[in-house]
């Protein structure tokens, strides 16, 4: 397995942070298997000890098995043991045409809404590292339904 990139955020501003993870998002966007829409995703997924997980879609003949890149990111994380998250930066765009700002779909947000904080953790949805959207996960996912939501008392 390719080792996992960690960055050392006391010795970052978060402006240098985040411009790192878009880049990381456009080189992820790189992997992308879109044969049915080419439309080509790239996400970067930062923990809050620091590490990167970054993430492509990945389309599937039959269509719905289809992952978007966010997901693959979170998944990726997920599954090496990482579940506190501090924000994911998005890029997207037909694969023959420019990236344009693309927004998590309902289903990566809904995933989100599992693992991250709504007043802490931040979407950047960029066209490129001088050119991004920050968010605020609760802004972009209002009156969620989390976890939080299946507790009894
Ligand atoms: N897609 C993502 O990967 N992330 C998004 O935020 C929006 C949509 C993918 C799913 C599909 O492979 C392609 O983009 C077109 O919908």
């Amino acid at each position: 397995m390719k080792n996992i990139e960690t960055v050392d955020m006391q010795k970052m501003d978060v402006e240098e942070v985040d411009k790192l993870l878009v880049r990381r998002a456009l080189e992820a966007r790189e992997m992308a298997y879109v044969p049915y829409s080419n439309f080509a995703v790239g996400a970067a997924l930062l923990t809050k000890d620091g590490k990167i997980y970054k993430g492509c879609n990945i389309e599937n003949a039959a269509y719905t098995p289809t992952n978007c890149a966010e997901r693959t990111a979170i998944f990726k994380a997920i599954s090496e043991g990482d579940k506190k998250f501090a924000k994911i930066a998005v890029v997207g765009g037909p694969t023959s045409g420019i990236v344009k700002h693309t927004y998590p779909c309902a289903v990566c947000r809904q995933v989100m809404a599992e693992f991250c904080n709504p007043e802490k953790f931040e979407v950047i949805v960029a066209i490129d590292e001088n050119d991004y959207r920050k968010h605020k996960f609760g802004e972009i996912l209002p009156y969620l339904f989390g976890p939080a939501d299946l507790d009894n008392d």
